[in-house]
């Protein structure tokens, strides 16, 4: 990919942003930013610790200024926590450098991939299927506001990761016909 825009993946918690951002990110010789492991290394303690002493307002403060600081680099690949981009400030500081890749999977997908999470402080409902749906319902108008949006389910995510590639070529080229003609 000629353009510098950085590659932003976006999406419900489990559906492969960072296994993918991973293998994006090496395939495109790319830097990876993951906006909650940076958070985590500056505050010295991990997220859910955040969620637990802090409460989610505060979080939601750090991962602002985290994307702020991010978004005004380029060349990057980046992976956002679920909620991310909830925030439209967020989404317009991510969308101002970057191309929106969103990744979807099923409620029963998942499911599988969460169910055994013990670090996800918004996944602690005794009910967790009906959280998961419900979470889903309020943020997937917003996650399809990405550039390309690709379903994970039953897919490696060395196979999310070429079908990305692949489609961030052909809109390149499609941008390239734009200009010419
Ligand atoms: C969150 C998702 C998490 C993390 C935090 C909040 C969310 O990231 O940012 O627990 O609001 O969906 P992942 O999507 O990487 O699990």
């Amino acid at each position: 990919m000629k353009s510098d825009k950085n590659i932003v993946l976006i999406g419900f918690m489990g559906t492969g942003k960072s296994t993918v951002g991973k293998i994006l990110a090496k395939k495109m010789n790319r830097a990876l930013v993951d906006i909650d492991h940076r958070i985590e290394e500056r505050e010295k303690r991990k997220i859910y610790e955040i969620f637990e002493k802090e409460g989610e307002e505060y979080f939601r403060r750090l991962e602002k200024e985290m994307i702020r600081d991010t978004s005004s680099h380029s060349g990057q690949v980046i992976t956002t926590g679920g909620g991310a981009v909830m925030d439209a400030e967020n989404l317009a500081a991510l969308k101002s450098n970057g191309f929106l890749v969103a990744l979807s999977a099923s409620p029963e997908t998942i499911y599988q991939r969460v169910k055994d999470t013990r670090h996800r402080p918004l996944l602690k409902s005794p009910d967790l299927m009906a959280e998961i749906r419900r979470l889903l319902e309020v943020r997937t108008p917003v996650y399809k506001k990405a550039d390309l949006c690709f379903a994970s389910d039953g897919r490696s995510g060395a196979q999310v990761a070429d079908q990305i590639l692949e489609a961030l070529e052909k809109e390149e080229e499609f941008e390239f016909g734009k200009d010419w003609f």
